[in-house]
C-alpha cells in the first residue's frame, strides 16, 4: 500500500527530443489500439487496425508521485497522429472513482478535451499553453485532432482514482473525427 512521500522527489523535465517523445525518467505506459477496445465507432476498422500491427495510440509518463490521499500526482500524455477509419487517436477516457477535479495543460500539438457528465458535453480546444479545467463528476478523454504528436500535463488529487468501466458503458456523447475544416464532433450513437 503507498504511502506519502517523505521528501520531494526529483523534478522532472519535460524535453522534447528530435524524434518528439519526452525524455525524463519516469515509467511510460503504453496504449496500444487493441487497449481501446470497444472504444471506436467503427469496431471492423478496429479489428483491422490491430491486425495490422496494433499501432501504439499515446503513452503516459507519471511522476513518482504516488496515487494515494493527500498526494497530487502527474502525468504527461503524448498522443500520436492517426485516426481509426477517420476517428481521431484518443486516450481511453475515464471517471474519477472519487469525485475530484483535474487540471491538464497543453505542452505541444493540437488536441481536445472532451468532457461529459452523463448528460451533456463539452468540448475544450486544447494548444500549448492552454488550460483544461476538468470538473468533479465529468468523465474526460483527451483527441489528437492535428497532425503532431499531441502532448499535455495533468495534475490530479491522488485519492481520485481512474474508472475506465463507466466510459464503456457511456461513452462521452461525442466524437471527432476528421474533416474538410480540420475536425468535427458527431453525437455517439447508441452504444452497444
Ligand atoms: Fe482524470
Amino acid at each position: 500500500m503507498p504511502t506519502v512521500l517523505e521528501c520531494p522527489p526529483e523534478p522532472l523535465r519535460v524535453v522534447v527530443s528530435p524524434d518528439g517523445m519526452v525524455d525524463t525518467a519516469a515509467p511510460t505506459l503504453v496504449r496500444r489500439i487493441s487497449e481501446l477496445e470497444g472504444l471506436y465507432e467503427d469496431g471492423q476498422a478496429w479489428t483491422q487496425l490491430v491486425a495490422a500491427g496494433d499501432p501504439v495510440v499515446y503513452t503516459v509518463q507519471s511522476s513518482p508521485v504516488p496515487e494515494v490521499e493527500h498526494e497530487l500526482p502527474l502525468s504527461t500524455t503524448t498522443i500520436l497522429p492517426g485516426t481509426c477509419a477517420g476517428e481521431f487517436f484518443m486516450t481511453k477516457g475515464h471517471q474519477h472513482v472519487n469525485p475530484e477535479g483535474e487540471i491538464y495543460l497543453g505542452l505541444s500539438g493540437v488536441g481536445g478535451l472532451l468532457l461529459f457528465d452523463g448528460g451533456t458535453s463539452r468540448w475544450i480546444d486544447m494548444a500549448p499553453g492552454v488550460i483544461g479545467y476538468i470538473p468533479p463528476v465529468w468523465a474526460h478523454r483527451s483527441v489528437n485532432v492535428g497532425t503532431e504528436p499531441y502532448r499535455f500535463l495533468a495534475v490530479y488529487p491522488g485519492r481520485a482514482g481512474h474508472d475506465y468501466q463507466w466510459v464503456l458503458g457511456n461513452g462521452l456523447g461525442l466524437r471527432a473525427f476528421g474533416a474538410r475544416s480540420g475536425f468535427e464532433l458527431r453525437p455517439q450513437r447508441a452504444l452497444r
